[in-house]
């Protein structure tokens, strides 16, 4: 199964982040890939660190590390640079045999991000929306995908107000009626911004139960499906 992150063209809503810490509690359960498809390299700076390559976007096959902490079956594809091989890359995460393989994208914030993209996003099952609760964020995320299955994650980069949580996830809960997909909420955590290939071990045990409990229900709309 494949699932792709989105937040449309607001960067910086916890794509990545999530990404990595979902694959992580996937990884304690089930062979798990996850795709840094994200220009800045991202997911690589937060699991694998500096690497000299052969990156995603350069060499596929060669861009595969494991992530060797606590028994974690975690495979990364690493990358730096925007994806020009996509077709290549798609042929490719299709290929793996993992049983969840997470690709996360960057912010799509022009038409050529868009057009560079979207055969990852046709490639992917589920589409793992990540949105801040503010009026830009949302507005630039909420969209559907035609048939494809949509799970949002109203996410909290930063501390935000209670009353203004209840009031995205009202407008999302109206979305999700709308539109079927499905929703989680994420709380803001202060121990997720130190996650680095140094810190991880320490990171994982320092998680909040409440953001751990999002993660999980995150990871069982994925596998599970509608409930
Ligand atoms: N739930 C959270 N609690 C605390 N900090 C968070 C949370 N989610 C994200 N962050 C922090 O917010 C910042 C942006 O997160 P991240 O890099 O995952 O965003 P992104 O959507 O991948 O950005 P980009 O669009 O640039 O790829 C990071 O510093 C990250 O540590
Ligand atoms: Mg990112």
């Amino acid at each position: 199964m494949i699932a792709a992150t989105f937040s449309g063209s607001k960067g910086g809503t916890g794509k990545t982040t999530l990404a990595a810490f979902l694959s992580l509690l996937s990884s304690t359960v089930v062979p798990t890939l996850l795709v840094d498809a994200s220009a800045d390299g991202g997911a690589t700076s937060y699991l694998v660190g500096e690497v000299t390559g052969p990156y995603l976007s350069e060499s596929p096959s060669e861009s595969l590390r494991g992530v060797n902490v606590k028994n974690l079956k975690l495979t990364v594809s690493v990358n730096r640079g925007p994806i020009s091989n996509v077709d290549e890359v798609v042929k490719f995460v299709k290929s793996l045999g993992h049983k969840i393989k997470i690709v996360d994208l960057p912010a799509l914030t022009d038409m050529d991000a868009v057009g560079r993209y979207i055969p990852l996003i046709e490639a992917a099952d589920v589409i793992i929306v990540v949105t801040e609760p503010n009026p830009a964020s949302v507005s630039a995320a909420l969209y559907t995908f035609g048939d494809k299955r949509v799970i949002i994650a109203l996410n909290q980069p930063r501390p935000y107000y209670r009353t203004v949580v209840e009031y995205y996830r009202r407008v999302i809960d109206n979305f999700s009626k709308k539109t079927g997909c499905q929703y989680v909420i994420v709380p803001y955590d202060s121990a997720v911004a130190r996650l680095s290939p140094q810190t991880l071990e320490r990171v994982i045990d320092l998680t909040s139960e409440e953001f751990d409990a999002s993660l999980v229900r995150l990871l069982e709309l994925l596998t599970v499906g509608k409930s």
